[in-house]
C-alpha cells in the first residue's frame, strides 16, 4: 500500500525543516516593527493638498491628444441619446466660470486653476456611460493628468471635484468641485439645443432653448452668487424651468454655501431666491 497523501492533503514536512516562508527570504532576526515599515504619510498641512512648484494649466490639459479625443466622443455619443451639447463649449464655459468664481472670491491662483481643469474635463466620462459618467470620467483623468505630469495631491482636488459633480450624489468637497458645480448647472443655454425642429423638442430642449441670456454674477462683498437669467416665457413657463431645475439649484445653493455664499436667482429682472 502506497504512503503518499490524498490528493489535496498537506504534505507532512520533515522533523526539522523550515516552513516555505521563512525559506524564501531572510529568516527574520526577531519580531517585526510594522509601525517602524510602514510610515505613514504625512498629513497636508494646508486644507488642500496643492503639491508644491506645480505649473500644470488647463492650456496644457487642453492640449492632450486623450483629452481632446473623449471631450468630443462623449458630446458625440450624447447626442446619439438625445441630450443637449456637452462638448469643448460646455467644458470651456465651466472651466471659465469656475476660475472666476474662486478668482473673484480671492482663492489662490493654483485653486483657480485647478477648479478650471475641474471645469474643463468634468463630463469627459460621458463617452463611457452617461449614468455614474462623474465616476468613470474621475477614474479616466487619473490616467490622463498623470501622463500631463500633474502630482497626487493635485489630481485628488480634480478627481474629488469631477466625482461629486452630479446632483444625484454630488456634494461639494473642494473648493474647485463647488464651483465647477456651479458653473455647470449654471450653463442653461439655447446654444446647448441640438435639435432644430422645435415640435420635436422635450422639456430640457424647451427650456434651455427659451434661456436668452444667463450670467453668475459674484459679489465678493456681499458674499452672493447670483444666476441671472432672461428667459423667453414665450418659449418655457419659468414654472417648467423650476420643474427640471430644482434640483440642480439646490445643489448650487449647497455649493455656494461651501464657498461662503448666499446662491440667488434672478429671472428677467425679478429675485425669485
Ligand atoms: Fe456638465
Amino acid at each position: 500500500m502506497s504512503s503518499s497523501a490524498p490528493p489535496g492533503a498537506e504534505s507532512p514536512r520533515p522533523a526539522g525543516a523550515e516552513p516555505f516562508s521563512i525559506l524564501a527570504g531572510e529568516a527574520p532576526e526577531g519580531p517585526r516593527d510594522l509601525a517602524e515599515e510602514i510610515k505613514p504619510v504625512v498629513p497636508a498641512e494646508t486644507p488642500e493638498p496643492i503639491d508644491e512648484g506645480s505649473s500644470i494649466t488647463l492650456q496644457e490639459v487642453q492640449a492632450h491628444e486623450g483629452v481632446q479625443t473623449f471631450i468630443s466622443l462623449a458630446d458625440r455619443y450624447l447626442g446619439e441619446l438625445g441630450y443637449t451639447e456637452h462638448g469643448f463649449r460646455h467644458a470651456g464655459l465651466v472651466a471659465k466660470i469656475a476660475y472666476n468664481v474662486l478668482h473673484r472670491l480671492d482663492y489662490d491662483d493654483r485653486m483657480c486653476e485647478l477648479g478650471a481643469i475641474s471645469g474643463y474635463l468634468h463630463d469627459l466620462g460621458n463617452f463611457v456611460s452617461r449614468t455614474m459618467h462623474s465616476q468613470t470620467g474621475a477614474a479616466i483623468t487619473y490616467d490622463l493628468l498623470r501622463d500631463i505630469g500633474m502630482g497626487f495631491g493635485e489630481i485628488g482636488v480634480v478627481l474629488g471635484a469631477i466625482g461629486n459633480h452630479e446632483e444625484q450624489f454630488g456634494q461639494p468637497v473642494n473648493p474647485a468641485g463647488a464651483a465647477l458645480i456651479l458653473g455647470d448647472k449654471s450653463d442653461v443655454h439655447r446654444s446647448r439645443v441640438r435639435l432644430t425642429d422645435p415640435t420635436l423638442f422635450d422639456i430640457h430642449d424647451r427650456v434651455n432653448h427659451a434661456v436668452e441670456h444667463s450670467f453668475l454674477r459674484v459679489d465678493s462683498e456681499a458674499r452672493t452668487i447670483t444666476l441671472e437669467l432672461t428667459i423667453d416665457t414665450e418659449l418655457a413657463g419659468v414654472m417648467e424651468y423650476f420643474e427640471i431645475f430644482l434640483s440642480r439649484m439646490v445643489m448650487c445653493r449647497r455649493d455656494a454655501e461651501f464657498l461662503d455664499c448666499q446662491f440667488k436667482i434672478d429671472i428677467n429682472g425679478t429675485k425669485l431666491l
